[in-house]
């Protein structure tokens, strides 16, 4: 496979440098993906992928589990083109599934505020799933405010911007192999 691996990028006049490899992501995700098969065998879980960010990670965490499951999608909104959460979420697709009685497995590219899975949690547990487990790609320890639910979190990332692997800025960088991060200006 030929992915698109730079070692740096420019993007909207913001420059990024490579983070987490292809390597170090694949073996996080067959780690986890293995984990949720033991955990939830014979529990068809159901996988809620976050749109837009997580589908990535979602398309290569499904590839490591080996149990019977479903998967559905939601999409919410609070960042907008901006690199600063707007601190309001609002849903643009709901699920299709009915999860009452199922197994709920929320999958996200990052969690940084917390303010969208806080949210999300909440939400869905008002459908009375059998149960609710939160998995994510990334954690901004540091920036989470809010009081937020992460049962796997693959990496603990610093509170700077982050692309690749699925996450935008301002809708560019989703196809790049690898998690870049934004080069701090004092450290070019
Ligand atoms: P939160 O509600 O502040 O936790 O933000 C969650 C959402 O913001 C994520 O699902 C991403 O879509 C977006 N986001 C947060 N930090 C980053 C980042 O560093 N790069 C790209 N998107 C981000």
């Amino acid at each position: 496979m030929n992915l698109y691996l730079p070692e740096k990028i420019n993007v909207q006049g913001e420059e990024f440098r490579v983070y987490l490899t292809q390597e170090e992501i694949q073996q996080k995700i067959q780690h986890i993906g293995q984990t949720l098969s033991r955990k939830f065998m014979d529990k068809r879980p159901i996988f809620i992928g976050v749109l837009n960010g997580s589908y990535i990670f979602l398309a290569d965490l499904m590839r490591f589990v080996s149990i019977p499951c479903e998967v559905d999608f939601l999409k919410l909104s609070s960042y907008g083109d901006e690199k600063v959460s707007s601190g309001q979420v609002h849903d643009l697709k709901q699920i299709d599934a009915d999860i009452k009685d199922r197994h709920v497995i929320i999958v996200e590219d990052i969690v940084d505020t917390g303010l969208s899975m806080k949210y999300l949690v909440d939400k869905l547990k008002q459908h009375e799933p059998a149960s609710l487990t939160v998995v994510t790609l990334l954690h901004k320890a540091e920036a989470t405010k809010h009081e937020v639910q992460i049962d796997y979190a693959a990496f603990k990332i610093p509170n700077l911007f982050v692309l690749g692997y699925g996450l935008d800025f301002a809708q560019e960088g989703r196809n790049l192999g690898q998690i870049y991060i934004q080069i701090k200006k004092d450290e070019d």
